[in-house]
């Protein structure tokens, strides 16, 4: 037997999303009314996986540490905060429409877009582009809050979580008793509307943010900077991601936010080429200050020794969305094993949607069922595991390969004499045979293992 690896930087993302639509991972929105553009609805194991991804960053985050406390503040809040912001002045993208085609394309990313009548060339390069003057739009989603409508009652979705971390710095200060160097960490959906949402997951109009915000005293921010850059990369390494393909790219000043001093991205190597993947920004005084001016209310630390200053602030922000895709892109092979082809998804068994298969090797034959269900039932109070009983052994083992199964235990006719059963190696294929009393301590131990993404042959 011999396997071939195929090489991830050739994944496409077409190959992504159909693998993700085939195994039920993601779905296009709302698709009995003809979908809803860049719109994704989550099925079963897409749910498991983000529901890891997001568990692992708690954990790293809140459950951990000493020094980070959890929030979750509402999607609407009052629009005052947003004008302090300065989103309902400048959280904007510069747009044209084109007269011809009807299409609306970011006017700083015509470079980067095809023209709706010929896709061979860019916006405004045929004789028939008739572009419109570029002007500002505002990317966050209006609604109205109450029965009434009007400028009284227009409300904002919100665009990010960190503006419901702001707000409620005092709150945090006073009831968790913190002081400076301290984070407040939420997870929740920011809303968007994207002039050129696009690429599956990765730009979407609506998806999941995970956002700390990290108060220092002001001259420690540069150092705190830093770290927090360190640690996060190091937790992408962490959820399986192989080295080569993340980078950090620190901001030219010309790319900063209007709050940032200083912003890196950490840069996954998607099928579209680098792109962001997380930011983690310096945003100095600039949302306690602004929020202290708005609402009057003094956002700002006073020691037990009169000491007094507004922290500055570091932010890792990051959505579950560009977590998934970059994670599927990594882990995508298509490989020949044998004589046959197989599509594997080779995810850290921390993120993956199911850490185990029981398999009856013939499921008419009562003895190997009863065994497998027993084992299941036992298993699935500790651990996402999937029991399937249905076709071919091997067709059995391709449908878990695909969403990333790490292990599968078959009960054979062996386990009806000695009471073992074989664990199978997604990865390496190997076989080894252990008694079924002690499946749930191997797999919790095997959980528990460090893992690295196996090397290409
Ligand atoms: N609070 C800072 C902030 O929101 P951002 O760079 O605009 O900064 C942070 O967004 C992260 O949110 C990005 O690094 C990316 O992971 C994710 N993100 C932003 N826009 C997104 C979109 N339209 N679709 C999916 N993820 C997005």
């Amino acid at each position: 037997m011999w396997i071939r690896y195929g090489s991830v930087t050739d994944v496409t993302m077409d190959q992504i999303v159909s693998l993700c639509r085939r195994r039920g991972f993601v779905f296009p929105s709302s698709e009995i009314y003809g979908g809803l553009s860049s719109t994704y609805d989550y099925g079963h194991y897409g749910v498991l996986m983000k529901n890891e991804i997001r568990q692992a960053w708690l954990r790293a985050m809140v459950q951990e540490r000493d020094d980070i406390v959890a929030l979750d503040s509402a999607v609407i809040l009052n629009p005052a905060v947003w004008e302090a912001s300065g989103h309902v002045a400048g959280f904007t993208d510069p747009l044209v429409d084109c007269r011809t085609c009807k299409l609306r394309f970011r006017a700083d990313k015509l470079e980067d877009s095809q023209c709706g009548k010929r896709p061979s060339k860019k916006p405004g390069e045929d004789a028939q582009c008739d572009l419109t003057e570029a002007r500002q739009f505002n990317l966050m989603f209006q609604t109205q809050v109450g029965a009434l409508e009007g400028a009284s009652s227009t409300a904002f979705l919100r665009p990010e979580t960190a503006q419901g971390i702001f707000i409620n710095f005092k709150n945090v200060l006073q009831l968790a008793r913190r002081k400076p160097p301290f984070g407040i960490a939420q997870t929740g959906k920011s809303f968007r509307n994207e002039i050129t949402p696009g690429n599956f997951l990765f730009r979407v109009r609506e998806f999941e943010q995970m956002e700390m915000e990290f108060f220092v005293p002001p001259a420690d921010a540069p150092k705190w900077h830093e770290y927090w850059i360190e640690q996060r990369l190091d937790w992408h390494l962490g959820l399986g991601l192989r080295r080569e393909m993340v980078r950090v790219r620190p901001h030219e000043a010309e790319e900063l936010s209007h709050y940032s001093s200083a912003t890196s991205d950490i840069e996954y190597l998607y099928p579209i080429g680098w792109q962001e993947l997380e930011g983690v920004a310096n945003r100095g005084d600039y949302d306690l200050t602004q929020h202290t001016k708005s609402s009057g209310t003094k956002l700002e630390f006073v020691g037990q020794d009169g000491e007094r200053y507004v922290p500055y602030v570091i932010e890792p922000a990051v959505s579950i969305e560009r977590i998934f895709v970059a994670l599927l892109c990594d882990a995508y092979h298509e490989e020949v094993v044998g004589e046959r082809e197989r599509t594997v998804l080779r995810l850290s068994p921390r993120v993956a949607p199911v850490k185990a298969a029981v398999l009856p090797l013939i499921s008419k034959d009562t003895g190997m069922a009863t065994h497998a269900r027993n084992l299941f039932e036992e298993l699935r109070k500790r651990f996402s595991v999937e029991h399937d009983d249905s076709g071919q052994i091997g067709r059995r083992y391709r449908r878990q390969d695909e969403i990333g199964t790490p292990w599968a235990f078959t009960i054979d006719e062996q386990t009806l004499e000695d009471e073992t059963v074989t664990v199978r190696d997604r990865d390496s294929l190997a076989q080894e045979r252990i008694p079924i009393s002690g499946v749930a301590s191997w797999l919790s131990a095997a959980l528990e293992q460090p893992w690295s993404p196996p090397a290409a042959a």
